[in-house]
């Protein structure tokens, strides 16, 4: 059976019955769909604007008043911090002629459009059309402002992530951060300052968002890729989830950012799990979840380590990151030093994954027309065969009479 949008076919009956074929024989999803308009669009239609993605963090907006526009997966929306110290969001549209209303990040008291000067307060009511019926007039019958507020987006909030739903039609929120709170409640998050995050550079690279997902799925790369990681000597995958793979590891000896740590006199505290465990023989853990589109959530032993997507269009992405430290290490002076570092080995990580992922991107048409069809390790990346299955399924609609 292929598969059909709009009577046009996004996967044929033999791409997918190789995607679901078992792991050791599966071919990879084809290379067109990481960047031709029509699968970005099914995405669009059926990732994003139908269930919760995380869209900014709570602290880019700290202050009240903060106002700050994102796009994202050809959204324009804008994240405010009102006076009750709420975060909301709003579809970034002026609700006269349709203008995009912030432009940029500042803080304020109302939300005024530079077009016509409506203004908002930052609950998204209308409250000022100056000069709307002619000159000294600010109302008009037809224009009764209880009907022309902001459009809002409902967002939910978890751990710094502010998740939208544009639709309003996705499951609770609670069916995704339940399966979440269980997964780390072993290592008590609540204990990292979630308000004073480091912040990387938001970059913007030439991969499909999916690629991003692809390289971090799997611990294959790490000891050719990355060699401030160490391969964990054990290395669980769940990916029974409907919405997120997540993968937990355990580090043998606590080798990987040891060494620093050891040299900054342990400025930086370690969270209840790991301090439980001898760092310098046993083991350590952590766990990183892939909540798809757009976060991966790590909990390392010194720091979570959260990353934003914001997929701009087929072929290009923003991706940022936050670190998030214990107690006093995120703020002291005396851990400037050891948070600067850690901030260092993160962007030389992403740097190394980069040239990677954005090598796959600049090559998938030519994989097509040559043919070539990828493969997964079926001892690494089972959790990229899912992750490909789970989008072919849900985008695509393709699988759903496979086995
Ligand atoms: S478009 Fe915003 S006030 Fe006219
Ligand atoms: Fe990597």
């Amino acid at each position: 059976m292929a598969v059909t949008v709009d009577h046009e076919p996004l996967l044929s009956a033999s791409e997918v019955q190789a995607l679901f074929n078992p792991l050791d024989y599966a071919l990879g999803l084809p290379g067109r769909v990481y960047s031709d308009g029509r699968y970005w669009e099914a995405e669009r239609e059926r990732i994003f604007k139908d269930d919760w993605f995380a869209v900014g963090y709570a602290s880019d907006v700290p202050n009240l008043g903060d106002v700050l526009p994102v796009t994202v997966a050809g959204y324009e929306l804008v994240l405010v911090r009102g006076s009750d110290n709420e975060v909301r969001c709003f579809h970034n549209l002026c609700r006269h002629r349709g203008t995009k209303l912030v432009l940029k990040p500042a803080n304020v008291r109302n939300i005024t459009c530079g077009w016509h000067c409506w203004s908002y307060s930052l609950k998204g009511e209308l409250l000022n059309t100056p000069i709307i019926a002619g000159p000294r007039t600010r109302e008009h019958p037809s224009f009764q402002k209880p009907d022309l507020g902001l459009v809002p987006v409902a967002s939910r909030l978890w751990h710094d992530a502010v998740f939208v739903n544009i639709s309003g039609s996705g499951r609770p929120f609670e069916g995704i951060t339940g399966v979440l709170d269980d997964l780390f409640a072993r290592y008590q998050p609540g204990q990292f300052d979630l308000e004073h995050p480091v912040r990387h550079v938001d970059t913007v690279l030439k991969i499909n968002w999916k690629l991003y997902h692809e390289g971090g799925l799997e611990g294959y790369h790490l000891p050719f890729v990355h060699p401030a990681l160490e391969q964990p000597d054990r290395y669980e995958v769940h990916n029974d989830h409907a919405t997120f793979s997540s993968l937990t590891g355990t580090l043998s000896k606590y080798k990987r950012l040891g060494a620093w740590v050891d040299q900054a006199n342990d400025l930086v505290s370690l969270n209840a799990a790991a301090a439980a465990a001898d760092r310098h023989g046993k083991k350590i853990p952590y766990t990183i979840a892939f909540i798809t589109p757009t976060l991966v959530f790590a909990v390392w032993p010194e720091a979570i380590v959260s990353t934003m997507l914001r997929p701009l269009s087929a072929t290009e992405t923003g991706v940022r990151r936050n670190l998030y430290f214990i107690g006093a290490s995120a703020t002291s002076d005396e851990a400037a030093a050891a948070r600067a570092k850690y901030l260092e080995i993160w962007e030389g990580i992403t740097a190394e994954d980069a040239d990677y992922s954005q090598g796959v991107q600049s090559l998938s048409a030519q994989r097509d027309e040559v043919g070539v069809s990828t493969r997964f390790s079926p001892y690494w990346e089972s959790a990229v065969h899912k992750f490909q299955q789970r989008i072919a399924t849900k985008a695509y609609r393709a699988g759903l009479n496979c086995k």
